[in-house]
Formats: C-alpha cells, sequence, structure tokens
C-alpha cells in the first residue's frame, strides 16, 4: 500500500522535494540551491537546466533519504514560482532562452505604455491583474520578439509556451503532457479568471499565438505519467499548484476570510474569498486560490517582491553574516525602536505601489549603526510591507483585519514573528509544518488520488506551533510605521 506523496516545491532560489506521509508529515526533504543571472539591472534570470536538474536530483535524494520503495509512494504534486516564463520547442523539448523570473523588470517600459493607451481597466477586469511586468504576458512577448525566429516558429506551432509547472509537467511526462492548473494559469495575464479560458482579446493585446498555450486543468487533476527513467519507476502526478496558493492550502485557509502570509523570496499575503472574484480597491490582485472538480475558489493577494531576498542580499551581497539562522541573534542586539529603514526595492515595488522602477535604499543611518542595524531594518522592511497589505485587505474585505497564518523560511526566527505582530496589531500563528507550500501540492495530489474526501478533512490535520501577541504599545507601533512610510515615498520613481 502507498503511503507517502512526493511534493515538488520548485522556488525562486531553490528547489525541493518533500516526501509526506497521509497525516501531512514531512518524511524526507532534499534541497537544492541554483545560480541567479542578473545580465542587466532589473534583469532576472533562471537557466532552465539548472532548474531541471535540481528538481531530478531533489527527487532521487529525498526517496532516498526516506529509503522507501518506490511502490510505497502514491504520486506526485508540483508546486512553483509562478510568473516565470519559459518557452521552448516541441520537438526537441529544448528552450530558447533561458527562464525569465517573475521578478525581471524588462518589460517595464511596454507596461507602462499599455498603461498609457487605457488597457488596465479591461486587463484587470479580464485577468484580475494590474498592468506589471511581474505576470508572464510581456515576457512571453519579450521572448518572441527577442529571439531569433521566435514569432515565426510560434506562428507555424513549433513552440510552447509555460510557467515552471508547464516545463517540469513536459519533461517528467516526456513530452506527452503540455498542461497548466487554473492557478498558475490566473498569474499569467492572459487567462480569464471568470470564464477560466484562455482570453483571446488579452491574446490579442499582447499578441500572442494561441497555439503556444498550455491546457488548463484543475489543481487537483489527472496530470499524466512521471516516466520512469527519473524516478525509477511511473509515478501519477496528480497536483499542480502555484506555490502560494499552494501555501494557502497547506495552511487550510480554506473559509471565505482565511488568510496566509508567505516569507520565502518574496512575499505574498493571500486571503480567501471563496466563489466571489472580489475586485480590490486597493491595487491588489484578484487571482484563483484552486480549482476543484471544475468549481473555482478565488482570493485577493497582495505580492511583494523582496523578503528572503533581502536576507540573501545582506549575507551575499553585503556578507554581513554567514547564514540566515544568524539575523535572529543579530537583530536581538539592536536597542528597540531604532529608526533605520532599509526599503528592499531591488526589482521595484509590487503591492500596493505597483513602481517598476523604484529602487532600493536605507534611510536613518547614525553614527552608531552597525551591522546587527542593517540586518534587523531588513527583517522589519517584510513586516512593515506585510502591514501595508494588511491594511489593504481590510479595507477590500470590509472587516478589521484577523489572526494571520504565517509560514516560509524566515519565519523559523521568532524575533521577526515577533515584530510582525507588534506592527500588525493581530495575532500570528505559526504552524508545526512550515513546509505549507509543499505541504499543499501534496494534499492536492492527495485529493485526486482519494487520500481525503473533501477540504474538511485536510483542514483537520493543520497545527498550530506558536501563536505570537502583539504586545507593542500602539503609539510606538504607529511612529515606526510612520518612518517606513516615509522611507517608501522616498524611493519612489515619480512614475
Ligand atoms: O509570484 C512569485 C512567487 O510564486 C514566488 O514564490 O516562494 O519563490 O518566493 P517564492
Amino acid at each position: 500500500m502507498a503511503d507517502y506523496l512526493l511534493a515538488i516545491d520548485q522556488g525562486t532560489t531553490s528547489s525541493r522535494a518533500i516526501l509526506f506521509d497521509r497525516g501531512g508529515n514531512i518524511v524526507s526533504i532534499a534541497q537544492r540551491e541554483f545560480p541567479q543571472h542578473f545580465p542587466r539591472d532589473g534583469w532576472i534570470e533562471h537557466d532552465p537546466e539548472a532548474i531541471w536538474a535540481s528538481v531530478v536530483a531533489t527527487c532521487r535524494e529525498a526517496i532516498e533519504t526516506a529509503g522507501v520503495s518506490l511502490e510505497r509512494i502514491a504520486g506526485i504534486g508540483i508546486t512553483n514560482q509562478r510568473e516565470t516564463t519559459l518557452l521552448w520547442d516541441r520537438a526537441t523539448g529544448e528552450p530558447l532562452y533561458n527562464a525569465i523570473v517573475w521578478q525581471d523588470r524588462r518589460t517595464a517600459d511596454l507596461c507602462q505604455r499599455l498603461r498609457e493607451q487605457g488597457h488596465d481597466e479591461s486587463v484587470q477586469a479580464r485577468s484580475g491583474l494590474l498592468i506589471d511586468p511581474y505576470f508572464s504576458a510581456t515576457k512571453l512577448a519579450w521572448l518572441l520578439d527577442n529571439t531569433d525566429g521566435a514569432r515565426a516558429r510560434a506562428e507555424r506551432g513549433e513552440l510552447a509556451f509555460g510557467t515552471v509547472d508547464s516545463f517540469l509537467l513536459w519533461r517528467l511526462t516526456g513530452g506527452r503532457e503540455h498542461a497548466t492548473d487554473a492557478t498558475n494559469a490566473s498569474r499569467t495575464m492572459l487567462f480569464n479568471i471568470h470564464t477560466q479560458q484562455w482570453d483571446e482579446e488579452l491574446l490579442a493585446l499582447f499578441q500572442i499565438p494561441a497555439s503556444l498555450l498550455p491546457e488548463v486543468r484543475d489543481s487537483s487533476d489527472d496530470f499524466g505519467m512521471c516516466d520512469a527513467q527519473w524516478l525509477g519507476a511511473e509515478l501519477p502526478i496528480a497536483g499542480v499548484v502555484g506555490d502560494q496558493q499552494a501555501a494557502l492550502v497547506g495552511q487550510a485557509c480554506f473559509e471565505p476570510g482565511m488568510g496566509k502570509s508567505t516569507y520565502g523570496t518574496g512575499c505574498f499575503m493571500i486571503v480567501n474569498t471563496g466563489d466571489t472574484p472580489a475586485v480590490s480597491r486597493n491595487r491588489l490582485l484578484t487571482t484563483v486560490a484552486y480549482r476543484l472538480k471544475g468549481r473555482t475558489t478565488y482570493a485577493i493577494e497582495g505580492s511583494i517582491f523582496v523578503a528572503g531576498a533581502a536576507v540573501q542580499w545582506l549575507r551575499d551581497g553585503l556578507k554581513l553574516f554567514h547564514h540566515a539562522a544568524e539575523t535572529e541573534a543579530l537583530a536581538k542586539e539592536t536597542r528597540d525602536g531604532h529608526s533605520v529603514y532599509l526599503v528592499p526595492a531591488f526589482t521595484g515595488l509590487g503591492a500596493p505601489h505597483w513602481d517598476p522602477k523604484a529602487r532600493g535604499a536605507i534611510f536613518g543611518l547614525t553614527r552608531d549603526t552597525g551591522i546587527a542595524e542593517i540586518v534587523a531594518a531588513g527583517l522589519q522592511a517584510v513586516c512593515y510591507q506585510t502591514r501595508d497589505l494588511q491594511a489593504c485587505m481590510s479595507d477590500d474585505m470590509g472587516v478589521p483585519p484577523g489572526t494571520l497564518r504565517v509560514d516560509g523560511g524566515m519565519v523559523a526566527n521568532g524575533w521577526l514573528v515577533q515584530f510582525l505582530a507588534d506592527m500588525l496589531g493581530v495575532q500570528v500563528d505559526r504552524p508545526t509544518v512550515l513546509e505549507t507550500t509543499a505541504l499543499g501540492a501534496a494534499y492536492m495530489a492527495g485529493l485526486r488520488l482519494g487520500w481525503y474526501r473533501d477540504l474538511n478533512e485536510i483542514a483537520e490535520l493543520w497545527r498550530c506551533e506558536r501563536e505570537f501577541l502583539p504586545s507593542m504599545p500602539e503609539a510606538e507601533r504607529d511612529r515606526l510605521y510612520r518612518g517606513w512610510l516615509e522611507a517608501v515615498e522616498r524611493v519612489k520613481s515619480g512614475v
């Protein structure tokens, strides 16, 4: 009898493979970082072969570490960095160019032109998104126009487009499946979230030939069989879901109003809005939370581009420490209420500002500022930005902010989560399983494979490890947050 599910979590800076048991407990885990390429200011690329190699290697390692035979693995769930755009040759499976990463800003001018031409409203009405280089549509248009012969080959039907999930599916199934799920499709800016179809008007606006597109399926669905050559046996792929929506599932936020915030490379706060594709008045996104048996559940999302990436920059760029785990001790060394602000707008600002041309800065340096204050400011920036989103969310939902579930690598840092609770003024819950993204993918596969009857059964598996209660006086909270708002104003490009 099969006792395990394999979750592939293909993230922005690393790939992970995790084996889960039926209770949603981690049995084994393997992780590999891969190189980030920054060919120009604001450009970020990944080598698709490095992504692929890291996925195969981590899957093999996770299975080997667990020491379980392949018959005991029921199937595979895939979750992935969203929006990142790939174009490959249908005949050979070879990518035509590097993957253009979601953080990449190379299409900022094109987006600005489209906004000036007045397309914002109709794009938002159809896709739920705001015109920004973040999403796949303009990245794909760039690939078609800047890769030799690509547009002509696309017109002839020789090429395939996909986000990372589609690319992995294609490779894992030996080119038999060209598919994606509704959550990933909803991040391309080519998909109509109301009709659940690729949108002809959006395809025309971005000049994307329909022959490039993958088939859109439910998040819990039949995605074909993984070839035996990769892991040693054929395994069904039964779940595909974008990583932030996967975390929403892993956090069991299945009721309207329930929300989570994930602190990975970026930070993404998502609140379930049920059957209603609620439209934000505060420049947040409307997105697909998951689609099960053809029924779509929607969410509102606030996307911040840099969270863990700031810690990575402090570590690798400024070389202020060796391991991310050291940031907690460093932050604890700072005196309360210091006023150093780090605005990590390295690739512009996401929600609610949407300013692709803003760039990062550090403010408030004094003679006694040291490494600890700069590191703490990097952590605090993530919390301040979450408060920006919280204000927008609660205004959009018309209810005061409630308890927030958090996850992602950064929330292992208790100092950060306490500051977050203080800044938000609400209870923050940290679950026992922090790998909620991978867990959500496993749950989607498990639903399809009959491990779980429904979402209620999954919700019963969620466990809280620690509740963080706000303890900072309100006046201090407001003073610190005002300083942040001033700092953000100073980095905006004015576009
Ligand atoms: O939208 C981008 C997001 O999916 C990336 O997630 O976990 O790699 O920061 P992560």
